[in-house]
């Protein structure tokens, strides 16, 4: 009966003339209710001292033909590829889909278009580790553990004393130390981190530019020259920079300025929240504390500093209304750029 069915099932094998055949071949007599399931099921008919050798040789039967179906079907799938490369449905020859040449990405192009308008004020670009200690990001900036205002940026930590950084402003004292006893005048650009919830306004990772002018009789009015000449010239040549007291633990006196807004020219609409203005920068004047941990003597030396973002100033420049889309990595939006 078992030789019947292996020759009956090796005949119709050897027959099937295409994939679909096969796979029917296969149903009918290895599949679930297929000829040779079925007549494993029969075992149970005979007397229980046949029951072992007929089991064994069914399966022996099933083996087989497994064997036989994956040659036929190696075969069958053989003469199918060379059917199809006579008809030419697949033209090997055919070149893929062509990629762009590619361009530099909305935050690398702001970062340059930075570069350039601070190059030509003097300023030299200075590039700080991303990773940072406890001391560079906080301490030497004047806020020592236990101080409130280390509340103000919401830490990634990666060890007791090791971080991810919250802001540019660790760089400060890096270059301080490494150019002492020079005058200084660098931006220091970068990416920073914080442990945020993420929404349309904010990122858990985002870049920052630091900038930090050290010499002999700096004064604010030198920082406001500076915000004032770089507004005009990253957004338009009449913008207006106005000041605010703030504080920071870095700079003694703190200050934060404003733009007008550059889509109502300071009327007062939906993007400046109907103020009129828009946030630049947090800065001020290099705090005593701060410019002795670089190395620099208050007595003799001053400075200026400041901090802003830079995808914010570029979804203002641009119109973009969520920061999500600048790490989202979607050609649809990054190509527009
Ligand atoms: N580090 C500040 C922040 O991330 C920004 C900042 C404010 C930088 C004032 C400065 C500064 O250099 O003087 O929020």
């Amino acid at each position: 009966m078992l030789d019947q069915l292996e020759q009956k099932a090796r005949q119709a094998l050897d027959a099937t003339p295409d994939s679909d055949a096969l796979a029917a071949w296969h149903r009918h007599y290895l599949g679930k209710k297929g000829a040779a399931t079925q007549m494993l099921r029969s075992v149970s008919a005979l007397p229980p001292e046949e029951r072992p050798a007929f089991g064994q040789a069914v399966n022996r039967l099933k083996r087989a033909l497994e064997t036989a179906f994956e040659a036929r079907q190696a075969v069958i799938q053989r003469q199918e590829m060379e059917q199809q490369l006579a008809s030419g449905a697949i033209d090997v020859t055919l070149s893929g889909r062509p990629t762009g040449p590619g361009h530099l990405h909305l935050t690398t192009q702001t970062l340059r278009q930075i570069y350039a308008i601070f190059a030509g004020m003097g300023f030299q670009v200075y590039e700080a580790p991303d990773v940072e200690t406890d001391e560079l990001n906080f301490g030497l900036l004047n806020m020592p553990p236990e101080h409130p205002a280390r509340d103000m940026w919401d830490t990634f930590w990666i060890g007791d004393q090791v971080l991810l950084r919250t802001h540019t402003s660790p760089g400060q004292i890096r270059v301080m130390r490494e150019r002492y006893p020079e005058p200084i005048r660098v931006i220091l650009p970068g990416k920073c981190y914080r442990y945020e919830q993420i929404t349309a306004r904010a990122e858990h990772q985002f870049y920052q530019v630091e900038g930090l002018a050290v010499g002999r009789g700096i004064q604010m009015t030198d920082l406001i020259g500076t915000l004032t000449e770089f507004a005009r010239r990253f957004y338009e040549p009449d913008r207006r920079i106005r000041i605010r007291g703030s504080y920071f633990p870095f700079t003694e006196p703190s200050i934060e300025a404003d733009m007008d807004c550059i889509l109502c020219n300071g009327k007062g609409c939906r993007v400046c929240k109907y103020s009129g203005w828009l946030e630049v920068c947090g800065a001020g004047m290099v705090h005593p504390v701060v410019l002795q941990n670089g190395g620099y003597d208050p007595e003799e030396w001053s400075g200026f500093a400041f901090g802003f973002g830079v995808e914010r100033p570029a979804m203002v420049k641009y119109g973009i209304d969520d920061i999500r889309y600048f790490y989202g990595n979607d050609l649809r939006f990054s190509t527009q750029f």
